[in-house]
């Protein structure tokens, strides 16, 4: 791409060498979200790169769906990701695509789901029942133990899949952090200087990639199959130049994919019905769907309020706050063409709070998406998993889990949040609440 600029209006407070980086490192959230008033593709300078931003949900569906084909994965998110995770079906080209999802798409049938639900389940029930009375904890690492468990107990479920989604699971803040920073100052020039964002990633890096050695191993020499979705990849990957590394990307794509973001929206979830003193409600339900029961995977659609409670959370704190594309052509938009080659970025953090498609956008209000409240437009803007190929495959998967560990930890304890001291999230990859300490006492 040439290095003129894109012919779209700049967005305000660029400064000289640094342009917008000093936004999107200090208080990303705000910026993100103010660009809308500058228009519907508006031009960012990060450094000595360039980017537009799309501040228009129809677009960003254009980018996503209808016009897919234009646009691929790249730009800053994407290539963090791509150094961190490798080439996995979160991070591949979209010539590779269709393959690498075939390949994983039987392990997230629908017929899979009931045994996962068990399994999550389970993953609830020993996080809480390890919980003690009158205990202080910290929901953000009981939320990453629970999904770590959750995800090495169906997804990717050989034997040393435990403690390495535990080993990622405590690495990934740091990691979070690193891949944030190396997404807006990308090259090895900001990778190679001796910070403590970068050691802290390197470090947890070292130690995720170790784990993850492991597993791949189990993999490659058992010739078990676990019955979960890495026995039937794995011998795909087999046929690959490097069938060791083809391996370790996709356990690490899917323990990442399915820990930081889940635990987020849990933590998440729980802050808001804590805020919004709807507990009472919710308890309710589940008294009456459940009884005295535990959830089953059946009771899930059963728990109406509790999925309307979950969405309106993912609306208002999407995990995957960021994405971005590259234009793989020119792409003749009414708003202007844009360039081969052009680094698009969105932010569903942004989009889910546009007051033209949801009225009064910073409330939380979970009956907007009752089915007689919501319209077409907000369900197709609701962009927490993605939309169109690349929508997330572990959609359904998140879903469940979150419903049935909300189930369990309110039904079980009252959980009683210490006054926030930073309300605001730092910077991270993924959309991490702040610490969140709570102290317990049992129903
Ligand atoms: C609340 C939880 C989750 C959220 C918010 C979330 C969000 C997303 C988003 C926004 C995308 C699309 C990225 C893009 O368009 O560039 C995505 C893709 C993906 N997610 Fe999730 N995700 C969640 C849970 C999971 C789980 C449980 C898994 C299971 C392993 C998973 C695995 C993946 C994979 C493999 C992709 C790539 C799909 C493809 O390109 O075909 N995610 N996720």
């Amino acid at each position: 791409m040439s290095d003129a600029p894109l012919p779209f209006r700049t967005a305000p407070g660029a400064v000289p060498l640094f342009g917008h980086l000093f936004q999107l490192a200090r208080a990303p959230l705000p910026f993100v979200r103010q660009l809308r008033r500058h228009g519907p593709v508006v031009r960012l300078r990060l450094a000595h790169r360039q980017a537009l931003a799309i501040t228009s949900p129809r677009l960003v569906r254009r980018i996503l769906v209808d016009d897919a084909r234009l646009f691929d994965k790249g730009g800053s998110v994407a290539d963090s990701m791509e150094k961190t995770l490798g080439n996995s079906l979160v991070t591949c080209p979209a010539d590779e695509h269709p393959r690498q999802r075939e390949l994983m798409n039987p392990g997230f049938h629908p017929s899979r789901m009931p045994r996962y639900s068990e399994a999550m389940l389970g993953a609830a029930v020993e996080v809480v029942e390890s919980w003690a009375p009158g205990r202080t904890l910290h929901l953000e690492h009981e939320a990453h133990r629970l999904a770590a468990l959750a995800v090495s107990r169906s997804l990717v479920a050989a034997p040393a899949a435990a403690s390495a989604a535990a080993v990622l699971a405590e690495g990934l803040p740091d990691i979070s952090r690193g891949m944030y920073w190396r997404g807006l100052l990308p090259g090895k020039a900001f990778a190679s200087l001796p910070l403590p964002v970068n050691r802290r990633y390197e470090r947890q890096m070292a130690r995720t990639r170790q784990a993850m050695d492991l597993v791949t191993a189990q993999y490659r020499n058992s010739g078990e199959d676990y019955g979960d979705v890495l026995s039937k990849v794995a011998p795909a990957c087999e046929h690959a130049p490097d069938p060791h590394q083809a391996i370790h990307d996709q356990v690490l794509t899917l323990l990442f994919g399915a820990v930081e973001t889940t635990a987020a929206a849990l933590v998440w979830t729980l802050r808001l019905i804590d805020q919004h003193q709807l507990t009472t409600l919710l308890r309710d339900e589940l008294r009456n769907v459940l009884g005295d029961r535990l959830p089953t995977h059946e009771d899930v659609p059963q728990l109406d309020y509790l999925q309307r409670v979950i969405t309106e959370s993912l609306r208002l704190h999407p995990p995957a706050w960021l994405g971005t594309r590259v234009a793989t052509e020119p792409v003749p938009w009414p708003e202007g063409t844009i360039p081969a080659g052009t680094d698009v970025t969105f932010s569903p953090y942004a989009l889910h709070r546009d007051p033209e498609v949801f009225e009064d956008p910073d409330v939380f209000h979970p009956d907007r998406w009752k089915r007689e409240n919501v319209t077409p437009e907000q369900r197709q803007f609701h962009f927490a998993f993605g939309a169109g190929k690349r929508k997330c495959i572990g959609d359904t998967f998140a879903m469940n889990e979150l419903a049935l560990a909300l189930a369990v930890i309110l039904s079980r304890w009252k959980i009683q949040h210490h006054p926030s001291r930073g309300v605001q999230p730092t910077p991270r990859f993924i959309l991490a609440p702040p610490p969140t300490p709570v102290t317990l006492q049992p129903r």
